[in-house]
């Protein structure tokens, strides 16, 4: 007995020993590693390094982020800046890499605090550190006083994106005021050619690409809106050099992950150093941090690419896919919709519907949308909001005729909420006035008619989950279109103290994940898309809990291309929802074919939102055979790889995208034409990602090649040679799929 325990004993402490021997060896193999001689952190994955050190002054330096450098290559430890003279302290002239704001800065801080006793510096020092597979945490503190940060760093092998947030820890005796956190800074090397891209937009004209030089001084892109916003996305890019461009250059790109207020400062400073700042909008805000709380910031990510925008956006969608989306690392592709909005708007009932989609299942629509107008007394954007429950005059015997009409044609059945509202011409809104953000003795403004319910509010967030949970509960719905019709007005929370008010920033967006990641968990098979009047919320906080977006109002199948173009950008074709409507369209009256129409929308996931009563049978006939070319190549269209061929921005006359499958064994292409000119041919067209051995044979989707193209070549031919369409007149388009042979 006593030999085999102690045998026992033997085992159990080689197995120890084995165990610490992998984990050491794991560790030392990894993607973070720690030289204790330097005190440098490097993280490595995907073909980048991201590098920085604990200085002689104990603080946190960035070090170098970019193309990865051999792990032999060793990275001289951070050292703090000199004084440059009496207005540029060392404290202004050393990058950081989370800074409190004391010690004289005047460069955006991390984070900022007021202690009770008037105090507002904050140093904040090097303590200790760990290291756990892929993700790093750095322990900071106040030179003197007990506020700790855990600031903390993963990186993506697969796309080298740094993932950065922090958590900030009272650990004093008395609350302080937490005024502004962010979740990270990112520092680049001192210079003058870099230059910065970023999208704005508004409603039904979001997603324009912005670029300017970085000059001396501070770029802001922000929300003060409560929610991410149309007007800017907080999305960042910037290039190095003369002329970067799609397929060669530096460039260092960030995403910040949160649906609330937010703010992206890009300073180039006056030693000509690059510093972005990101995370909560310090703008109104203020977080009462009580002793033994902590307050954990949004993670922002960032990452680098040694070929250019082109590539970055493509690391960027990678990483969406297999790491931000909920059905991540494998997110079934969008199924093509039929979205009722358009054609029917509040005018929704059981007959229309009905009819609408069996039209829609005639040509192949997978998933029937059933918009605003169903619950309530909603007749139009005057009243309903709130009251979720099922309008019977619309339909005397409630959803189930219709989503079990919907599901006998073999599709799933998708609805449209608005779960953050109420109309002031509601039960709700007169049963709970005070659900609502408002300054009490104050107006209330409203947008669209509408208020938005103060969401921190846990009996509010209740009220939310429970309607939602009880609609899922009770109905076959496949799909949530969770839509958020305007921006906060009068943000008070008047039930919490005044000098806690101000959470309502974190708070309400919490919840709001909370609600999303309760109702996943419960009805895992349901999808849902976030909707904010088209593009208002899209961000990669979002997407952690949504499968879908739907990038704008605007459904004008020319203007979609400049839309898509910037979209893509930041977010992934396989998140992008895009409909065929009527022409002419209601945004510019333009007229289009309906082929342009669906090639424009093949771009991302497929929907359809035009009136069906009114369609010729040609019109069925088109679509049935374009959906039906859409479905053989929508893989590659949602989780292959863009290339964006020629950019529609500009006044271009042209447009051309180009989607590989992972495996390159087949290519999508699309190519549109806004107006010939002086007889001038169609500009050949130059693949790319293709394999250079492989021989692609060309398929036409829609269009036709010049007549004496191949009908199949080389990868190397398409890249090289290229292809010639032919394409002439107004608004023409032409798509082609290439599979390997
Ligand atoms: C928003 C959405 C539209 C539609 C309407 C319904 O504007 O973006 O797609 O759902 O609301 O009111």
């Amino acid at each position: 007995m006593i030999r085999s325990m102690k045998k026992m004993t033997y085992c159990l402490a080689f197995a120890g020993f084995v165990f610490f021997q992998m984990k050491a060896l794991s560790q030392d193999s990894g993607t973070i590693h720690f030289n204790a001689e330097t005190k440098v952190f490097r993280l490595d994955g995907g073909g980048v390094t991201y590098a920085f050190g604990v200085n002689d002054g104990d603080e946190l330096q960035p070090v170098y982020w970019g193309h990865a450098v051999s792990l032999q290559d060793k990275l001289a430890a951070a050292k703090r800046l000199p004084e440059a003279a009496s207005f540029d302290s060392t404290a202004n002239t050393t990058p950081k890499e989370f800074a409190g704001w004391g010690g004289g800065i005047y460069t955006e801080p991390a984070l900022k605090v007021t202690f009770p006793d008037g105090n507002r510096d904050l140093v904040l020092h090097y303590v200790s550190h760990k290291i756990d597979g892929n993700t790093l945490t750095v322990t900071v503190k106040d030179v003197e006083r007990a506020v700790v940060v855990e600031m903390q760093y993963t990186i993506d092998p697969a796309t080298g994106i740094v993932g950065r947030s922090a958590v900030i820890e009272n650990k004093t005796t008395s609350p302080i005021m937490i005024e502004a956190a962010a979740a990270a800074t990112w520092n680049l090397p001192q210079g003058t050619d870099y230059s910065l891209r970023y999208l704005t937009g508004r409603w039904a004209g979001e997603w324009h690409l912005q670029k300017q030089a970085l000059l001396p001084g501070e770029v802001v892109l922000q929300s003060k809106r409560g929610s991410t916003g149309h007007q800017n996305n907080p999305w960042f890019a910037i290039e190095r050099g003369e002329h970067p461009d799609e397929e060669s250059g530096d460039v260092w790109f960030g995403a910040l992950a949160w649906s609330g207020s937010w703010r992206i400062s890009v300073e180039q400073d006056q030693l000509q150093q690059i510093r972005v700042t990101g995370g909560f909008n310090p703008f109104d805000f203020g977080y009462k941090l009580l002793p033994g709380k902590e307050l954990k910031t949004p993670v922002f990510y960032g990452g680098y690419s040694h070929a250019g925008m082109g590539e970055a956006s493509r690391i960027l969608h990678r990483f969406e896919l297999a790491q931000i989306l909920p059905q991540s690392p494998t997110p079934k592709p969008r199924p093509v919709i039929y979205n009722s909005w358009e054609a029917t708007e509040f005018r929704v009932d059981m007959p229309g519907q009905s009819a609408l989609a069996d039209k829609a299942a005639s040509i192949g629509a997978e998933r029937f949308i059933m918009d605003d107008g169903w619950f309530g007394q909603r007749k139009d954007d005057h009243a309903g909001l709130g009251d979720w429950y099922v309008n019977k005059e619309k339909f005397p015997n409630g959803l189930k005729p219709l989503i079990d009409h919907v599901r006998s044609l073999g599709m799933d059945f998708g609805l449209w909420v608005e779960p953050e509202m109420v109309n002031p011409d509601s039960d709700l809104y007169r049963k709970h006035p005070d659900w609502v953000l408002n300054f009490p003795g104050r107006p209330r403004t409203e947008q669209r008619n509408q208020m938005v319910l103060n969401l921190a509010r846990k009996d509010v967030r209740d009220y939310v989950y429970g309607f939602l949970d009880d609609i899922l509960a009770h109905n076959q719905i496949a799909f949530l279109k969770w839509d958020y019709n305007r921006n906060w007005s009068e943000p008070g929370w008047p039930t919490v103290a005044p000098d806690e008010q101000k959470q309502v920033y974190v708070e309400y967006t919490r919840n709001l994940y909370s609600i999303l990641a309760d109702l996943r968990k419960k009805y895992p098979n349901v999808e849902i898309e976030s909707c904010s009047g088209g593009g208002g919320r899209v961000d990669l906080g979002i997407l952690g809990h949504t499968d879908e977006v739907w990038p704008s109002d605007n459904t004008d199948p020319f203007d979609r291309l400049s839309i898509q173009d910037g979209f893509s950008y930041a977010y992934t074709p396989g998140v992008m929802m895009a409909w065929v409507t009527d022409s002419p369209s209601w945004v510019n009256n333009r007229t289009t074919t309906l082929t342009y129409r669906f090639l424009s929308s093949m771009q991302g996931g497929l929907g359809v939102g035009a009136n069906l009563t009114k369609w010729s049978d040609a019109d069925f006939a088109t679509a049935k055979e374009l959906i039906a070319a859409y479905k053989g190549i929508r893989e590659t269209v949602q989780h292959g790889s863009l290339y964006r061929l020629v950019s529609p921005r500009d006044g271009s006359e042209q447009s051309v995208t180009e989607s590989v499958s992972i495996d390159r064994k087949q290519a999508a292409l699309f190519a549109f034409l806004h107006s010939s000119t002086m007889g001038y041919p169609y500009p050949r067209v130059f693949l790319k990602g293709l394999d250079a051995n492989t021989t692609y044979k060309v398929t036409p989707i829609a269009g036709a090649l010049r007549k004496d193209s191949p009908a199949s070549a080389t990868g190397a031919y398409w890249m090289s040679h290229g292809v010639d369409l032919e394409l002439r007149g107004d608004l023409q388009a032409a798509a082609f799929r290439f599979d390997a042979q």
